[in-house]
């Protein structure tokens, strides 16, 4: 029961990797609420009386600062915040269009910065210091041909980690981040079409290749993220400051 008597808030959180960290907080004893575009409700209808879910938009400032204000009133506050929505797409460099790099930057980008700093703003308030776990990408480590605005956005995730976590650690907040690897999710069968689609292969194969790609032998599942996000949530972390965890199952050396 590591994060007994915490309030998180985790974004994206319908599915996928932001569900299983709902999961494992829960299990340690927080009160945890689900935001996401739709489906959080669900999700969290399952959970327990110690999960709440809310629909929250991370490119829209007022959804922002009404899920945020939700949040705190239902939970006393807000101790933890994992910044985990986020969207992918795939183009070769002459074919990126300028809505697919928008929709990247708003969502993996800004809304990570501008969650961030709603919720930092009520933990300043709150004195009494704090969680921010980023969730970036190994594609934010180094460039793939086809994938220039996905890792652009990834590797902006983890500078502004690094920025976030230096200033905030003077109010006691932590800011640091996880980059998981190839994680069998709803958003990797998506990848999974999008490389089809690009690179003429049959679907699931692409899947294949990169899962027997990874030293581990396999793709990562969500609950494979889930340790390194308690403990960045947890006081055995205290000490730690903008950093971002490869957990990837051994892909990347950083
Ligand atoms: N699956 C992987 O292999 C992998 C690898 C590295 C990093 N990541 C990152 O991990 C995070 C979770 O990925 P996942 O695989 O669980 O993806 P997923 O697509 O299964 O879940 C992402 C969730 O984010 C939500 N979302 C999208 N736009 C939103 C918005 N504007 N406001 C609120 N919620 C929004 C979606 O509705 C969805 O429920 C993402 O940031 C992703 O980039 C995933």
């Amino acid at each position: 029961m590591r994060l007994q008597g915490k309030t998180a808030l985790i974004t994206g959180a319908a599915r996928g990797i932001g569900l299983a960290f709902a999961k494992a907080y829960l299990a340690e004893g927080a009160k945890v609420a689900l935001a996401d575009l739709d489906g959080a409700e669900a999700a969290a209808a399952g959970l327990g009386p110690q999960a709440m879910g809310l629909a929250l938009d991370v490119t829209d400032p007022a959804s922002i600062d009404a899920g945020v204000a939700t949040v705190a009133d239902w939970g006393g506050g807000i101790d933890i915040l994992v910044n985990n929505a986020g969207v992918f797409d795939l183009a070769p460099i002459v074919d990126i269009t300028r809505a697919s790099y928008d929709r990247l930057f708003d969502v993996n980008v800004k809304g990570t910065l501008f969650v961030l700093q709603a919720v930092a703003k009520l933990m300043i308030a709150q004195g009494r210091g704090g969680k921010i776990i980023n969730i970036a990408s190994q594609a934010g480590r180094r460039g793939e041909p086809h994938v220039a605005v996905y890792c652009a956005t990834k590797a902006a995730v983890i500078s502004l980690t690094q920025s976030a976590g230096l200033d905030l650690i003077r109010h006691g907040i932590n800011v640091n981040g996880i980059a998981p690897g190839v994680i069998d999710t709803p958003m990797w069968d998506e990848v999974d079409r999008l490389f089809a689609r690009t690179e003429g292969k049959p679907i699931g194969q692409k899947k294949r290749e990169v899962g027997a790609a990874v030293p581990f032998g396999r793709m990562g599942r969500p609950e494979d993220m889930t340790g390194t996000a308690v403990f960045l949530a947890s006081s055995e972390s205290d000490y730690i400051v903008a950093q971002t965890f490869n957990v990837d199952g051994g892909n990347w050396m950083s």
